[in-house]
């Protein structure tokens, strides 16, 4: 019965217990509570929220469903990033080992692609023999040789949020700040960090559309992580059009690879380096934003970054050869450009349509037994403020699936909205907030 008391007291608007919480994660993890009645409570929760109180405690339910490590045996200030999710989000491939060159330890838990977004893990994955399910004793080895490991929520790490999140990805139930925090601070405050930042999203491409709830999921995150003793800060930033040029497993992996060597698009690489500015500024009170800002810029530039990633990879068992000649990589059977039908400039972009449609050709999941096509995505050649004429090519599609270009196609010309007038830039970075409150910059 501890199922169907707990969904009806969540659909009858009542407050949940501790022990009532405790109960369903632990009934749900060792699967005696079934998927349809967790369903019936996701929606439940949805619909009717939940206090800060539940959300802690299902945050905390959700940590202990596995091990906490303790990294105190590791030397240096451990801190992680997390984001929550976005199109062509592909900073924590860049972050994870610049931070590391920079001498912070890293140790993160990523999530694969969730609704329209992309997921690390499915990145990760698509360097071929990189393993994201490796030990906690390898974890915490390649950590203590390299000062970075990047894995997945595993049977022994967090594995509640393992199940929950892919259960959210197909009822509907993504797009709650109750659950959005209590997965990400669930695993966040399982690898054993001294401290956090938050990449929350705002946009049109975002799980939050508007700064106000941006503000609220960020408030949530960072009182969780303070309240977990966890110096933790959120910076709220853009998701009105995806994140540099590619989109789709593979190609972002690509990517990243141009920014680590010091190229690649200029969003992408802005906000790496500002993210682990703030990184290193946390683990080394002695080192001050901006410092912190020039040695991040620095270390893309100088191949530090570069060489900490293929380490990365080859203690992870993937093939670095790719990384380090990645057009090597076998291509997409098919190619098609989308070309613009009228001139102007691009005044905004759909971005949840652009990643549904790298769903649609192979790049996502439409349903949890999906495989992925790593080699599937689009490139964007034209974003917000660039201006066209007619038959510039706006974007290339990569995929397997023939059925799917011409929807896909069409899916993606009608993301463009182009007009007469140059739209106004808008910044990247929309604020920051920690335990002292909102500013924005
Ligand atoms: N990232 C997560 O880990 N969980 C969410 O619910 C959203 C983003």
């Amino acid at each position: 019965m501890i199922g169907y008391e707990i969904i009806a007291k969540k659909r009858d608007r009542h407050e949940l217990t501790r022990e009532e919480i405790d109960a369903l994660v632990r009934n749900y993890s060792s699967g005696k509570i079934p998927d349809y009645q967790m369903s019936a409570f996701l929606m439940a929760t949805y619909l009717n929220g939940m206090s800060f109180q539940e959300i802690t405690d299902l945050t905390l339910a959700m940590r202990d469903s596995g091990i906490v490590l303790d990294l105190s045996d590791i030397p240096g200030v451990k801190i992680d990033k997390h984001s929550t999710g976005g199109v062509g989000d592909k900073i924590s491939l860049i972050l994870a080992p610049l931070a590391a060159s920079m001498g912070v330890t890293v140790p993160m838990i990523s999530g694969r692609g969730l609704g329209h977004t992309g997921g690390t893990l499915d990145k990760l994955q698509s360097i071929p023999g990189f393993d994201i399910f490796i030990s906690t004793d390898r974890f915490r080895s390649i950590l203590k040789s390299i000062g970075v490991s990047m894995i997945g929520q595993t049977e022994e790490i967090a594995p509640a949020d393992r199940k929950l999140y892919a259960l959210r990805d197909v009822t509907g139930t993504i797009e709650s700040i109750p659950l959005i925090s209590a997965s990400i601070m669930s695993k966040k405050l399982a690898e054993g960090i001294d401290a956090l930042v938050l990449d929350v999203k705002v946009g049109n491409g975002a799980f939050m559309k508007t700064l106000d709830r941006a503000v609220d999921l960020a408030q949530h995150l960072v009182m969780i992580g303070e309240g977990a003793g966890k110096q933790t800060i959120a910076l709220l930033t853009s998701m009105d059009e995806p994140l540099g040029q590619a989109i789709g497993n593979w190609l972002e992996v690509a990517e990243s690879i141009e920014v680590l060597k010091g190229k690649g698009p200029t969003d992408i690489r802005e906000l790496s380096v500002i993210l682990a500015a703030y990184m290193k500024s946390m683990a080394d009170q002695k080192i001050s934003y901006d410092v912190a800002y020039n040695i991040a810029a620095e270390n893309l530039d100088n191949g530090k970054a570069f060489s900490k990633f293929i380490e990365l990879v080859k203690h992870h068992g993937g093939d670095f050869t790719l990384i380090q000649n990645p057009q090597r990589y076998p291509k997409a059977a098919l190619i098609k450009e989308v070309t613009a039908q009228n001139e102007g400039f691009v005044v905004s972009m759909n971005t949840y349509e652009i990643g549904m449609t790298g769903i649609l050709i192979g790049a996502g999941r439409q349903t949890k037994e999906d495989s992925i096509d790593h080699t599937a995505g689009i490139i964007l050649h034209k974003k917000v403020g660039d201006s066209i004429k007619k038959g510039d090519c706006l974007a290339t599609i990569y995929t397997e699936r023939e059925t799917r270009l011409d929807e896909a196609s069409r899916k993606l010309l009608n993301a463009y909205r182009i007009d007469f007038n140059a739209p106004d830039k808008q910044p990247l970075i929309l604020g920051v907030l920690d335990k002292n409150g909102f500013r924005s910059i």
